[in-house]
């Protein structure tokens, strides 16, 4: 029988049945810091189940108490829900898990449990990517369950309706969907898929590129960047590549090949012995010191409050001597806040224990915004091709 011809403006509708629960994902050892900032900007969600690397959070059906309830009735997130939760990788509509003693018996019972039957996507990631399990299999199980090329990218496009399977243990995972919108939202589990190339000096070359990726950073050819612990530099590597004017101000030497860049330049000192002078006609100031974040901040405020010092922005990693001390975090975006900037701030998935704050002043931040519109507009137009294209022909996704 053929089927009636789809309505391919619109984007595949989320299932009627939504799920209960919101499942979020982390670095492990960071779920506490996860609940703390929850408990800051979402304060009616109950917490539910946890595990290493893994919160769920109660929405409303089943709560177990009437305070429960009366605190989040209601609340029912829309399908691209993606709270500001800092320390957050995925966060996903979680129907529940599945237990099975094979592959085949768990995409069983996911399929009476997820009961809907299209997806634009599918991901599967492990709670614990550290885990050596490969996921591959599965997805491609998955894959062909619903119809789906083997070959489909495993990034989604924003729009793009997903199955999540997340792979908790070797026979329980956890099932549920979200759509994608936000750049980390398209990346399975929000762990960043670039890969560090051999070239690199250094693993900050990824974790910059995260954060460009992450925030929809437009750094412009001709811009001028200064990093303060910029050594052995792959930071500066990649905003080289990126054709700007690179200062790298480090104690400790950067590695020859970024020392022999013609548009680079070393201040071998610490930051505080630069002359404040010097720092004028910065578009971008870059920090990633293996120090206290008390003292990283005192740096940048060092720089930015002086006068004649006007960056468009500010790309900060705040070190996290212990968890505990993402509790200074609402300050600390605070005191960017006061020096004029947006801040808006991350766990990076290639990061360690560390958050990444990028804070722009308002025209670099109209640039970036303006820049996540178009990037989204061409997007869900190739996704609405890409659909019509599907749908017509009946074939799976290319
Ligand atoms: C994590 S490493 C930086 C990695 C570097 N961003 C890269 O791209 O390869 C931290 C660096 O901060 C430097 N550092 C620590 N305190 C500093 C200070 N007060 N001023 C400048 N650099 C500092 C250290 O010498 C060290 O090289």
């Amino acid at each position: 029988m053929p089927r009636a011809a789809p309505n391919v403006c619109q984007p595949i509708p989320a299932p009627k049945n939504r799920g209960d629960f919101l499942l979020v994902s982390c670095q492990g050892g960071a779920e506490a810091a996860l609940c703390r900032r929850q408990q800051e900007i979402l304060p009616a969600l109950a917490k539910g189940a946890w595990r290493r690397g893994l919160v769920t959070f109660r929405l409303a059906a089943d709560a177990k108490s009437a305070a429960q309830a009366a605190a989040s009735v209601g609340f029912d997130p829309p399908d691209n829900f993606f709270p500001d939760l800092i320390f957050a990788r995925a966060v996903i509509r979680s129907f529940g898990q599945v237990v099975g003693a094979s592959d085949e018996e768990r995409i069983e019972k996911l399929r009476l449990l997820a009961g809907h039957s299209t997806w634009d996507n599918v991901h599967v990631w492990h709670r614990d990517p550290r885990t050596n399990a490969a996921s591959q299999p599965v997805r491609c199980h998955l894959l062909k369950l619903y119809e789906k090329s083997a070959a489909l990218p495993a990034v989604a496009q924003p729009g793009d309706l997903v199955l999540d399977c997340v792979i908790d243990s070797i026979d329980r995972w956890w099932v549920g969907w979200h759509r994608a919108d936000t750049p980390s939202s398209c990346w399975p589990g929000g762990v960043y898929p670039g890969v560090l190339p051999e070239d690199k000096v250094s693993r900050a070359w990824l974790k910059l590129d995260e954060a460009l990726a992450t925030f929809a950073v437009a750094l412009e050819r001709g811009n001028r960047a200064c990093e303060l612990g910029a050594a052995p530099g792959g930071a500066c590597q990649r905003l080289l590549e990126a054709g700007l004017m690179v200062v790298g101000i480090d104690p400790a030497l950067v590695a020859d090949a970024i020392a022999a860049d013609p548009r680079f330049e070393q201040w071998r000192m610490r930051a505080r012995d630069v002359r404040i002078r010097m720092f004028r006609g910065f578009d971008w100031i870059v920090t990633d010191m293996n120090i206290d974040p008390k003292s990283t901040l005192e740096s940048i405020e060092r720089i930015v409050t002086a006068p004649g010092v006007r960056p468009a922005g500010i790309i900060a990693t705040l070190k996290l001597p212990e968890w505990s001390r993402s509790d200074s975090l609402p300050a600390w975006l605070a005191l960017f806040r006061t020096w004029g900037f947006q801040p808006q701030a991350r766990q990076l998935s290639s990061g360690g224990r560390e958050v990444c704050v990028v804070a722009l002043r308002d025209a670099a931040r109209r640039k970036s915004t303006a820049r996540q519109k178009k990037s989204r507009q061409k997007n869900a137009q190739q996704s609405v091709v890409r659909r019509a294209r599907n749908r017509a022909t009946h074939q799976p996704d290319q």
